[in-house]
């Protein structure tokens, strides 16, 4: 025990004299977050968040000088197989992706679930497969799906796709709601007869996935490679990167007002520690994380990662998301658990999550109560608001080439007008 205590005492010494030396912008006396986000930008995640750490313990906070700097950090590269023909894909993916052709009773589409209008999720706790009507909140019947529709935004940048990483590529992932007997349940032979059969889509097809040589001929341009692959690359084009809080990062100090910096700082501080799994500036660390979140009461409990991968250590943790749009995309979590953000940060803010170490799951040691005020909690919130892209989504396609019917636009979340949700200048 007492050797524990030594071993401790020695490492915590190592960190803080290491963060010293780390932190030169701690010693001149900007804030801890500022430390952390110039260290997240050198690109050194661990070291960044021991910095944090070891500045706010040491006790050299001082009055933020200049809360912008390190915060711009560049985006991951979209990795996309080159071709002259990406265009033409693009475009075929985005008339695929809003077309009920693609299901077994042609009367349901991706955007059924991943409605521009709703962030590009549906408004959901769960999704409502196979056999409903409507669409969004308003969908009826259909199969209870298990998990909730994540929004599609930034998916480019995921390493690895659905709540549980079960999916290495958009390709891959865009083929199971299509053959998975509770969403789509098509079969892939019977939907390429049928998308070969419009002209429309022949010629789209020939023009998105041209052959390459006379000899390829063979390869016919309608296949269900080329379903997925044109779905991936539409949603290779669903990029947020466009917020107020990125203006305030490239050094706009009035696109975020008062309470959003203050909101801003608690989302960078070792007392919240959000950004050390919510980094910058994808707001995810890409990785699988248990946090504890509640089981819905109505669906048995979920394995998650655990389910992919093996091991208990996985069991409850899923995909770290993006907060980037989050304000469109309520309900919360994988199941729907929190209805608003409010909700999110107080289950944060009561450690509450650490309630389910009694049932075995190995909730993440930066899962904690922490304490915050009313302010402090509206602040995080405003901050967490500040995360959506202010251009408005392309509307979906007026008609499809199928000739079904495309869903209608959805007024919950109207786009404001350029400025207008800029609240500084109001
Ligand atoms: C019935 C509703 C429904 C339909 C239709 C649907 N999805 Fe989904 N989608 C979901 C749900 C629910 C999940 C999460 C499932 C999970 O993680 O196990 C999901 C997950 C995803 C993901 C993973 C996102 C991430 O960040 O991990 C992508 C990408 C996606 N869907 C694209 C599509 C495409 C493309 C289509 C059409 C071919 C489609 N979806 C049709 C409900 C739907
Ligand atoms: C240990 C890593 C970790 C930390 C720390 C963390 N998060 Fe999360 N966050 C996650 C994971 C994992 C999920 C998804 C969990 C699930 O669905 O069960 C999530 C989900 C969310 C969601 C819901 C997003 C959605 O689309 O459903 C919000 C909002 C959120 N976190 C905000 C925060 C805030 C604010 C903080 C700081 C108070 C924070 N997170 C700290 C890992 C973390």
């Amino acid at each position: 025990m007492a050797r524990t205590r030594w071993f401790l005492l020695a490492l915590l010494v190592v960190v803080v004299a290491t963060a010293a030396v780390l932190a030169p912008s701690a010693r001149r006396g900007d804030s801890g977050a500022a430390a952390f986000a110039s260290a997240a930008v050198a690109g050194d995640g661990s070291r960044a968040a021991r910095t944090s750490v070891a500045t706010a313990s040491t006790g050299r906070h001082a009055p933020d000088e200049s809360p912008a700097r390190g915060l711009a950090v560049p985006f991951p590269v979209v990795a996309e197989e080159a071709s002259p023909a990406l265009a033409e894909r693009r475009e075929l993916g985005r008339l695929l992706f809003f077309d009920p052709i693609l299901s077994a009773e042609n009367n349901l589409s991706c955007a059924h679930c991943h409605h521009p209008d709703l962030g590009f999720a549906d408004g959901r706790a769960r999704a409502l497969g196979r056999g409903g009507a409507g669409l969004g909140p308003a969908r009826t019947g259909g199969v209870p799906l298990r998990r909730g529709a994540p929004s599609l935004w930034n998916a480019a940048f995921a390493p690895a796709l659905f709540w549980d990483g079960r999916a290495a590529t958009l390709e891959e992932q865009a083929a199971g709601p299509i053959t998975a007997p509770d969403e789509m349940g098509e079969d892939p032979e019977r939907l390429t007869a049928e998308l070969a059969a419009i002209p429309e889509y022949a010629r789209r097809f020939r023009a998105a996935f041209p052959p390459p040589a006379p000899a390829a001929e063979a390869q016919a341009p309608v296949s269900f490679q080329h379903v997925t692959a044109a779905l991936a690359a539409f949603e290779r084009t669903l990029l947020a990167r466009d917020s107020r809080f990125d203006r305030f990062a490239a050094g706009d100090r009035a696109a975020l007002d008062e309470s959003e910096k203050s909101g801003l700082k608690l989302f960078l501080s070792p007392m919240t520690r959000c950004v050390e799994c919510h980094e910058l500036p994808t707001f995810t660390s890409r990785q699988f994380k248990v946090i504890g979140v509640p089981d819905a009461p109505d669906a048995p409990p979920d394995a998650g990662r655990a389910e992919v991968v093996g091991g208990r250590y996985y069991r409850g943790a899923f995909k770290t998301p993006t907060l980037r749009n989050v304000a469109l995309t309520a309900p919360y979590m994988h199941n729907g658990a929190f209805a608003t953000l409010e909700e999110v940060v107080d289950f944060y803010a009561s450690g509450k999550g650490r309630e389910r170490i009694p049932q075995g799951l190995y909730v993440d040691d930066f899962i904690g109560a922490f304490q915050l005020s009313a302010a402090g909690r509206r602040d995080l919130v405003a901050f967490l608001r500040a995360l959506t892209d202010e251009r408005p989504p392309q509307p979906p396609p007026a008609a499809v080439p199928s000739g079904l019917a495309v869903v209608p636009r959805l007024n919950r979340n109207p786009a404001p007008p350029p400025g207008a949700a800029h609240r500084s200048q109001e």
